[in-house]
């Protein structure tokens, strides 16, 4: 009865207030793919504009995959981490070559795809196909490492199986994208890093490093 009434809560709260951002106009795996790729090392606010110029010069996986590399490239300049953007190509090359354009659903098969691994695979899956698999980004470690005190080191590799199994034990069966991207929201705004609100967080009392008044210790991570 907890966890249904945390999925609520945090489902209720992103269906009020949860940000209207273009990539989430529709459920398009390629739309979901290029804005995860483009907001892996970049702010929201930067990605806004490039994402809405990509997809309008790159509308659809087949155009991409078949556009010069040089012009990928040109789109990506002013991001940086240019990996990203052969890789995103190399991804609509594969769904092309290998699945004749069909994307395939599950979180795993999606991993093989270039550049894509654990949490981008997790987020094309519970967005775009509404596969109940949890997306571990940062936001996320932070976000359930604060609201269940968990002590595993964020900086071990390790630590992502813990991560995991207390995700998915908590992950709404029916809306998990939405679940997923509420808690980046969350992350974004009242569990934030840096300057958290807990008191205001619409999970406020769900959140046992608030209620012990020990937010700021979590999440633990080790320096490298
Ligand atoms: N950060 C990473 N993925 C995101 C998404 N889908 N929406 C907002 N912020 C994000």
């Amino acid at each position: 009865a907890k966890i249904k009434a945390f999925q609520k809560a945090l489902l209720d709260w992103y269906d009020q207030e949860g940000r209207d951002l273009p990539w989430r106009q529709d459920h398009d795996p390629y739309h979901v793919m290029v804005s995860e790729l483009m907001l892996q090392q970049t702010q929201v606010q930067t990605v806004i504009p490039y994402y809405q110029r990509f997809i309008g010069q790159f509308p659809t996986v087949q155009a991409l995959a078949e556009a010069d590399e040089a012009d990928v490239l040109k789109a990506w300049e002013g991001l940086g981490y240019y990996s990203r953007a052969k890789n995103l190509q190399g991804a609509a090359k594969q769904l092309m070559a290998d699945y004749n354009g069909e994307w395939p659903h599950t979180a795993k098969e999606l991993q093989e795809l270039r550049g894509i691994g654990p949490y981008t695979a997790g987020a094309i899956a519970s967005i775009a196909f509404n596969q109940v698999e949890p997306a571990i980004d940062g936001n996320a470690f932070r976000v359930f490492a604060r609201l269940f005190k968990i002590d595993a080191d964020i900086a071990k590799p390790q630590s992502r199986e813990i991560f995991d199994e207390v995700i998915r034990a908590v992950l709404p069966q029916d809306r998990p994208g939405d679940f997923n991207q509420a808690v980046m929201d969350l992350g974004s705004t009242y569990m934030s890093a840096k300057d958290p609100d807990p008191a205001h967080s619409p999970v406020a009392q769900f959140d046992q490093s608030y209620l012990d008044d020990e937010v700021l210790a979590y999440p633990v991570k080790s320096k490298k």
